[in-house]
């Protein structure tokens, strides 16, 4: 389907929790506001992917907080997958579970992953998450194991923490046949840290050139590559060049609500027609997606109501 801006609508991203096991300093230090209590069920899930999938929507990926801290994780994506209708199941993960679930998770209909990697210094990295660097490169390797390809490893940068990290990233795409993403700092946190603009990086390191993009690559980052990169070098850039204009996406968050724009505060609730036909619900949300505004707000000093954990990064 198309929203009111002609923009067509092909992409759910589900936040099957919120609940984390990394607290992120630009993220979300506090449990949120929709405790385990408050998440819905596998079925709904299922039922929600049903829906969309009757209005169009044709690539799905599961994110939260972190979603393989759910016990019927596996479930949820065996039941989408069952649909048959998703030419797309993609996973974001911290990657501090991955290594013991990955096989399951290819199994089950997870055909690509993004991993959030914000150091590549043991210190540093659990000084910014809480987490093990090593846990991650483990889940990384069984990612490429059962094929959950691209790997694609997202960074934000930020000043003082991490942006000295800049050309040791660049150095894993150069290495490795990853796609090393640089996403900027979107203000959806607990505290402001100031980030670094990708114009920046670009501007500094005239040796990344573009390259042409096959269709697994329909989403905002824009990706560069220079001779002898066994990767590439992704781009996302939400604050120095919205791309609300070719934005494909709707988001649902773990307790039920269509958020339709990240940078927008809007949500609406499908909880009671959860309770109804498919149909109903497909209904419902064709006509929140007809709601999407034109662009984000972020550059009209945005105040989340959410934090990203409990959006869906
Ligand atoms: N700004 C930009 N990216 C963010 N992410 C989480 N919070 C933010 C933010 N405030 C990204 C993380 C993670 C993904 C889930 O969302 O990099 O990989």
């Amino acid at each position: 389907m198309t929203d009111s801006f002609n923009r067509k609508i092909t992409y759910l991203r589900l936040s099957v929790t919120e609940r984390c096991s990394e607290k992120c300093i630009y993220c979300s230090k506090s449990e949120g506001k929709c405790p385990k209590e408050s998440e819905l069920s596998a079925e709904s899930f299922v039922k929600i992917a049903r829906a969309c999938a009757l209005i169009g929507i044709s690539k799905v990926r599961l994110t939260g907080g972190e979603p393989l801290l759910r016990r019927d994780f596996i479930q949820i994506v065996s039941g989408i997958s069952s649909l048959n209708t998703y030419k797309d199941i993609s996973l974001t993960t911290n990657a501090q579970l991955l290594k013991e679930q990955a096989h399951a998770l290819k199994k089950a209909g997870i055909n690509r992953c993004n991993i959030s990697l914000d150091s590549l210094r043991d210190e540093a990295y659990n000084e910014m998450t809480g987490g093990d660097l090593q846990k991650v490169f483990r889940g990384i390797k069984a990612a490429f194991q059962e094929r959950m390809t691209p790997v694609r490893l997202n960074t934000v940068l930020i000043k003082g923490k991490n942006d000295l990290e800049i050309d040791s990233f660049i150095e894993v795409a150069r290495k490795y046949p990853v796609d090393v993403r640089f996403i900027e700092l979107m203000p959806m946190g607990d505290a402001s840290f100031e980030g670094i603009s990708n114009e920046k990086i670009l501007a500094d390191r005239p040796y990344l050139k573009p390259v042409e993009l096959t269709e697994d690559y329909s989403g905002p980052a824009k990706y560069y590559s220079s001779s002898g990169f066994a990767g590439k070098v992704g781009f996302i850039s939400p604050i120095s060049h919205s791309f609300c204009e070719s934005c494909n996406r709707i988001r649902v968050t773990s307790d039920g609500f269509i958020r339709p724009c990240l940078g927008d505060t809007a949500e609406y609730s499908l909880k009671e027609a959860l309770t109804g036909s498919t149909e109903d619900l497909a209904r419902l949300i064709f006509d929140i997606i007809r709601k999407k505004p034109q662009r984000n707000s972020f550059s009209d000093s945005f105040q989340t109501n959410r934090k990203m954990n409990q959006i869906g990064g």
